[in-house]
């Protein structure tokens, strides 16, 4: 078992495809960890756990215990701890808050939203240490709706440009949400640095989907989610057995009960 570190990530950029889920409680951290290279307790766990809206909503003392509860759970893979709306404003409240997460919760890197606007966060965290994975294209925490990006001449400058400068700024990572595919393309051929993809293509270093998506636990399924199982139907038929069982007496049978 070797520990996925940050080296081997960039290192993996035109080499070897890099896997990456959300994981945000320790059953499914333990089962990523024995896959992914990068396990991302995303704040998509607002609208995934906690029935939010938009991942606005989400506390920082909530995504601290559910990063602790992930990187307890987990060995090898790079865990990333996505920092939640409003708690990267301005440089010294990103340092002291960010300097809190990797403190807490031991994760191993830090995952913002944003792209030029942001970038002179960026490059103080990491002067300072804090490994930083980027995100641009579609930003959940300043998006109200789910739209692609990069359709337009003046988004796809503005992305491209975004990418570059969280590159510059001192990223080992970037993330890249719901982009057309050629821009996800030319991204990738003009960054040094790795970029991980959600619905942004092929051309990616790496992909990320949400596990609770990929598992068919929740309701979204956009066109770039791939189902790879129905776990609701399996817990549903399970659900449904236990009570018949109970109301017929069936359960607990001889093997659950105890003698004395
Ligand atoms: O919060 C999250 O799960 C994310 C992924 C969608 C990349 O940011």
């Amino acid at each position: 078992m070797q520990k996925v570190t940050i080296k081997k990530i960039v290192k993996k950029k035109g080499n070897q495809p890099i896997t990456c889920l959300t994981a945000y409680s320790k059953p499914v951290a333990e089962i990523l960890d024995k896959y992914c290279d990068i396990i991302l307790v995303g704040d998509s766990l607002g609208m995934v756990l906690y029935g939010m809206k938009t991942t606005k909503e989400v506390k920082f003392d909530t995504m601290i215990l559910h990063g602790k509860a992930v990187k307890k759970s987990t060995k090898r893979s790079l865990v990333v701890f996505d920092m939640p709306y409003n708690t990267y404003k301005n440089k010294h409240e990103a340092y002291k808050n960010t300097k809190k997460v990797l403190n807490l919760t031991n994760c191993d890197a830090v995952k913002l939203e944003g792209g030029k606007k942001i970038s002179h966060i960026i490059k103080h965290l990491t002067k300072n240490r804090i490994p930083v994975m980027g995100h641009v294209g579609l930003l959940p925490q300043y998006s109200n709706s789910f739209k692609l990006k990069g359709k337009n001449a003046f988004q796809r400058k503005q992305i491209f440009e975004d990418a570059k400068t969280v590159s510059y700024a001192g990223a080992f990572a970037i993330v890249i949400e719901c982009v057309v595919e050629d821009l996800a393309k030319k991204i990738t051929d003009n960054i040094s640095i790795p970029t991980i993809g959600i619905g942004a293509s092929k051309y990616c270093d790496g992909q990320v989907l949400v596990i609770d998506d990929m598992i068919g636990l929740s309701n979204f399924s956009p066109k770039f989610v791939k189902r790879y199982s129905n776990v609701k139907k399996i817990i549903e038929k399970s659900v449904k057995n236990y009570c018949k069982d109970v109301k017929k007496r069936k359960f607990p049978s001889f093997h659950n009960v105890y003698k004395s």
